[in-house]
């Protein structure tokens, strides 16, 4: 069932336009990678679907009863954040937000179900630790637990694992796609690391001079996948 829509998206700032007439859906369950070149407005296209930026045209529709607000959210890492001085249990906390409106303090059930989050994530033995001193593996979970305190329906993922290590990494993508298969969570995840992106995603949307929208396997034998990153497994074929 259709989750949600984009129809004839335009995107850009200031009159720059940076994506024309983007068309694509995403349905309940799907595991969804963008990938594209930097400054491709991979990024631009996220802030979109949350609300927080304007298309310059088309529109955005939510079906099957998704609300915006159904939405976990992981945004994309700068060093700044990562030196953020809260603890674990405040960060995870604070994604309950966005079902507060405009009350300032934590119901009993926002609170449990930061506590479900925070055990689901394997952080039971931080939760009151300082979120900068942690590594950047344990950063992302806590986020990650963050975002599904948001999260009804579907997660956005803004590149979860860039400056985590191999190990961490593949760990990372583990518990995203545990997410996508055990809990039936739509994932929306952009990457930069193509091989993954066609390793664990269902689909692929590409932006960028062209746009390519489709199953995974089709994006794979498309000209559009060629040149931009060897899928894992081609190299020195
Ligand atoms: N707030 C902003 N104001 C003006 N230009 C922006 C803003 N945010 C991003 N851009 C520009 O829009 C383009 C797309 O950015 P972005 O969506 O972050 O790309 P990506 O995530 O694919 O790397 C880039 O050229 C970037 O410089
Ligand atoms: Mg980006």
């Amino acid at each position: 069932m259709a989750q949600l829509i984009c129809e004839n998206l335009s995107l850009g700032y200031d009159g720059r336009e940076i994506v024309s007439d983007l068309s694509f859906q995403i349905d309940e369950g799907d595991y969804l990678c963008i990938v594209g070149e930097n400054g491709s407005g991979k990024s631009t296209l996220m802030k979109t679907i949350l609300g927080l930026h304007e298309p310059v045209r088309g529109r955005i529709i939510m079906d099957g009863g998704t609300k915006q607000t159904d939405i976990g959210y992981l945004p994309q890492q700068t060093l700044l954040q990562r030196d953020f001085p809260a603890s674990v249990w405040e960060i995870v906390l604070s994604g309950c937000q966005n079902s507060s409106g405009l009350n300032p303090f934590y119901s009993r059930e926002q609170k449990a179900r930061a506590r479900k989050n925070i055990e689901k994530m394997g952080l039971n033995e931080l939760s009151k630790r300082c979120y900068r001193e942690l590594s950047g593996g344990q950063q992302q979970r806590v986020l990650l637990a963050r975002a599904l305190c948001a999260a009804g329906k579907i997660l956005l993922l803004d590149e979860p694992v860039s400056g985590l290590d191999p190990k961490v990494t593949e760990e990372m993508y583990r518990i995203i796609s545990d997410l996508n298969k055990e809990d039936g969570m739509t994932i929306i995840m952009i990457s930069h690391d193509v091989s993954a992106a066609v390793k664990y995603a269902d689909k692929i949307l590409h932006i960028g001079k062209r746009i390519f929208f489709g199953k995974t396997a089709d994006y794979l034998g498309d000209e559009i996948s060629r040149g931009f990153t060897a899928p894992r497994g081609s190299e020195g074929a």
